[in-house]
């Protein structure tokens, strides 16, 4: 197959390049390094697009912004892929708020210029889209909860084995970055339905693993590995240190890719995350950490939490595992977590 990877130098992008790489297909990767462009210096990709570049025989990169309507349908008509995989974005919650424009214009528009691409060129190639769980906004945070020594955990039976994808996304507080990615989710669900393309958006929890260039607003573990390993000291936003994320690896995520790519469905949504036993709070991933590295978590504690932050969230994963049964989590948080040290300690 020919796949054309959007975001190819970041966290997922590159994972997934990498992963059908090694399976022998053809990739177009697109990525215009706008991550620096987002988080400055700490959050360039050059790195990842160079080592995809000189590792990997059968990728061609492709200096493309998805902003550009005109590049994209030219693209897509050039290459007509097999399979897409968008995963270029601006990813930040709380970056959104002073890039408005930005944020909106790469998460709605872009994915718009995607799909209407796919539609013209190639409309029976599957089209799997990275959405978020911040389409649900802060929603989440309405669930009784209970507080217990080191996490906050769902008090309501309904929710034992976590979110899934009936939740509502309306009437909460989203970010401006939730509701762009809204936008684009609901774009990719209509391009399914209405036009009968074979697309999904994958709502992401926590996607991490060891070629996460992390920063403060963006890479929960990747970030605060890094600050464990320079001992720089991480601040916590309210909620106790409490907060509960979910987190998978991304090669857990691409190996769901693959498992749709091969047998695509219309229109779906699925809540991709690491579950409940792959779910951790701050204080909790800090003393995995510290056990780790063998160093001391440097930590400072700020009352008011992040602006629409989920208290606890995990993804139920039962309808991933219903529709794609060959599909599991492989990687649990001890391995993630090693393997982001080990990342860190090359690159630093
Ligand atoms: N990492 C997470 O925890 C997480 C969680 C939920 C959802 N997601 C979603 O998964 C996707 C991938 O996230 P990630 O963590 O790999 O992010 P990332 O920032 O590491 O990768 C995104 C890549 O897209 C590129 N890019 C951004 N704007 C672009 C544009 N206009 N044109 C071309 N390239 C552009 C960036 O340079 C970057 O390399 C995003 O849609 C994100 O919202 C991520």
């Amino acid at each position: 197959m020919k796949i054309l990877v959007t975001g190819s130098s970041g966290l997922i992008g590159s994972e997934v390049v990498v992963y059908f790489s090694q399976r022998g297909h053809q990739i177009v990767g697109v990525d215009n390094n706008q991550r620096a462009v987002f988080f400055g210096p700490q959050g360039d990709t050059r790195w990842n697009q160079q080592r995809l570049q000189s590792s990997l025989k059968n990728y061609t990169h492709i200096e493309l912004d998805i902003r550009d309507r005109q590049g994209v349908l030219a693209l897509m008509n050039k290459e007509k892929p097999d399979a897409i995989v968008h995963t270029a974005a601006q990813p930040s919650h709380d970056r959104a708020a002073a890039i408005p424009f930005e944020d909106f214009d790469t998460n709605a528009n872009g994915t718009h210029n995607l799909l209407e691409a796919v539609r013209r060129s190639c409309p029976e190639s599957p089209f799997v889209h990275m959405s978020t769980n911040k389409v649900y906004g802060d929603a989440p945070n309405l669930i009784k909860l209970e507080e217990q020594a080191t996490r906050w955990d769902y008090a309501d039976p309904a929710y034992a084995d976590g979110i899934a994808e009936t939740f509502t996304i309306d009437q909460s507080k989203h970010s401006l970055f939730g509701a762009s990615k809204v936008a684009a989710d609901i774009m990719v669900q209509e391009y399914g339905r209405y036009f009968n393309i074979p697309t999904c958006c994958l709502r992401g929890g926590c996607l991490t693993g060891p070629n996460h260039s992390g920063v403060e607003l963006h890479g929960f573990l990747s970030y605060l590995i890094r600050c464990n390993l320079e001992q720089k000291e991480y601040k916590i936003y309210g909620y106790k240190g409490k907060q509960v994320r979910d987190n998978i690896h991304s090669l857990d995520v691409a190996r769901f890719i693959e498992a749709f790519i091969n047998a695509p469905r219309v229109g779906e949504v699925y809540n991709l995350g690491g579950g409940k036993e792959n779910s951790i709070s701050i204080l909790e991933a800090f003393a995995l950490a510290e056990q780790l590295t063998g160093l001391p978590q440097v930590y400072s504690y700020l009352d008011d939490n992040r602006i629409g932050d989920h208290i606890c969230y995990y993804s139920n994963l039962h309808k991933m595992k219903l529709h794609y049964p060959q599909w599991n989590i492989t990687k649990n948080l001890e391995t993630t977590f090693s393997e982001i040290i080990a990342s860190w300690r090359t690159r630093l």
